[in-house]
Formats: C-alpha cells, structure tokens, sequence
C-alpha cells in the first residue's frame, strides 16, 4: 500500500490519539497575510483537527482530502463549521475552480504532494498577499535512552518519512512568493503508554505493514516504556506569502 494513502483505515483512532494544534499556529499564519483571510484551501484536511483551526475563527476552508475514511471523520467534526469539503488529492484541484484564496494550509500533508508541482499550484491558488502555512509536529520521545530503544525496533520497519525535510524546506527562490519564514511553536505532552502505542499504530510507517508485522513492532515497543512518558511535539511553521 501507498503510504501516502494509508491512513484511512485508522480514522477514528488518528483523530483521538493524534494531537492538534496550538491556537498559536493560527495567531501567526494569520498575521502573516496582507489584507484579511475570508477563504481557505486546506491540503489533505485528514480528520479535519488544523481545519477547526481556521474554520473556528470564520475561515471558510474547502478542506481537500482523497481518502474516504478520514473524510468520514473530517465531515461529523467540522459539520457545525464554515467548511466544505473536497473529495480529491491536491493534484486534482483545479486553481480556477476553488481560487483564489487568501490562504492555502497543509498540516502534516505537505510531504504526501508531488514536489515537483506543488509549490507551482500553490502559487496559482493564492491571491496577491495571501498566504501559504505548512506546518506538522513530528513526536519524539523526550527520554534519549528510551528514544534510541524505539529507534532501535523502528529500524527494522523503515520509520523515516519520505520527503518529510524537502516539505519544510520553502518555497526556494520562486519569484511568486516573499516573506519566507520558519517558526517553532515548542510543545511538551505526556502520554501514558497504551496511549502512545495507539499513537504509534495511526503513523504510516506501522500502518503498511501486515497486520501480525505491525502488533510484533507495537508489542516490542511497548515492552520498553514506563506507565507515563514525554514526548516533544514541536510544531514546525513553514510561512511564504503570494508576491
Ligand atoms: C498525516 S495526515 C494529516 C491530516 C491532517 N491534516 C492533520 O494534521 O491531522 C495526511 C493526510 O494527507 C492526505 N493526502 C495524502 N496524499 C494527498 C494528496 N496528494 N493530496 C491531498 N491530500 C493527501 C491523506 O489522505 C491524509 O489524510
């Protein structure tokens, strides 16, 4: 199974053990603009936890998002909210149709695009001074002894997420986009273990794998950690606005 496709299939458990967002991430994609942010277009909205976000404070989002499962999810939780959701990936969107839009944001969806296009069709979606936010938060575990132990099991499952680095990397110097800037959001949380274990079980990296492969891994990783454990959850802030 494609990785990028692969979520589906743990919906409900992505959207309950997953984190969301920081009020901060809105604060500062935000001001980011020039002029005011009335419409959105969201990159693989998944259960919709970065669409509330937004959507929370009166942006409309078109929410695209390709897989049927997390769009179950993403439907029932922003059904009270100024969202319409789009049943397709990024590449299938047509500019003409949805834009132009104030502001295009991807959370922990950015590196599932075609890199060869997407900073192109972001550029053909925002107005002049709109923005693009993409942002994700990777989940380490704070305890280096017992971070190196899981990386140890994941190492037999190729844990690294593709293109995950080139997604956060910007724009570079396309002449569409100014304003270019990373920001850091820190966070802390604590989890008790089953709860990280489920956690571990929504990551594509476990969820391609054969389901008796899968348990092994989780059963293995679970072996290793105490009742409570910290994890770093820093939100990273890719920002760029439309020349
Ligand atoms: C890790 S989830 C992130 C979901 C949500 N944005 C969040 O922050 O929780 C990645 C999402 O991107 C979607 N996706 C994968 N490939 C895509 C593409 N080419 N275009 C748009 N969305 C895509 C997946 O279906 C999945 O829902």
């Amino acid at each position: 199974m494609d990785r990028s496709q692969s979520f589906g299939d743990a919906a409900e458990d992505y959207h309950r053990f997953r984190p969301g967002y920081p009020a901060e991430v809105a604060d500062l994609v935000l001001g980011h603009a020039v002029g005011p942010v009335r419409r959105a277009l969201e990159i693989g909205a998944g259960t919709g936890k970065a669409t509330r976000l937004f959507a929370g404070r009166g942006v409309h989002v078109t929410a695209v998002e390709p897989d049927p499962g997390m769009r179950d999810v993403l439907e029932a939780e922003t059904a009270d909210l100024p969202v319409t959701v789009l049943p397709a990936t990024f590449e299938d969107v047509d500019p003409g149709a949805v834009g132009p839009v104030d502001l295009c944001f991807a959370a922990a969806a950015f590196h599932w695009t075609d890199p060869a296009t997407r900073w192109q069709r972001v550029a053909a979606l925002l107005r002049p001074g709109g923005v693009v936010a993409v942002f994700g938060a990777r989940t380490e575990l704070a305890d280096p002894g017992l971070a190196a132990a899981v990386a140890a099991v994941e190492a037999e499952i190729d844990a690294e997420v593709p293109g995950l680095e080139a997604a956060y990397a910007g724009p570079g110097d396309l002449p569409e986009f100014e304003a270019v800037d990373l920001t850091v959001v820190p966070r802390r949380s604590t989890y008790d273990a089953d709860a990280y274990v489920r956690h571990l079980a929504t990551v594509s990296a476990y969820l391609v794998l054969d389901p008796a492969e899968r348990d092994e891994a989780l059963n293995q990783v679970r072996a290793l950690l105490p009742a409570r454990l910290e994890l770093v959850q820093d939100v990273r802030i890719q920002l760029a606005r439309r020349a």
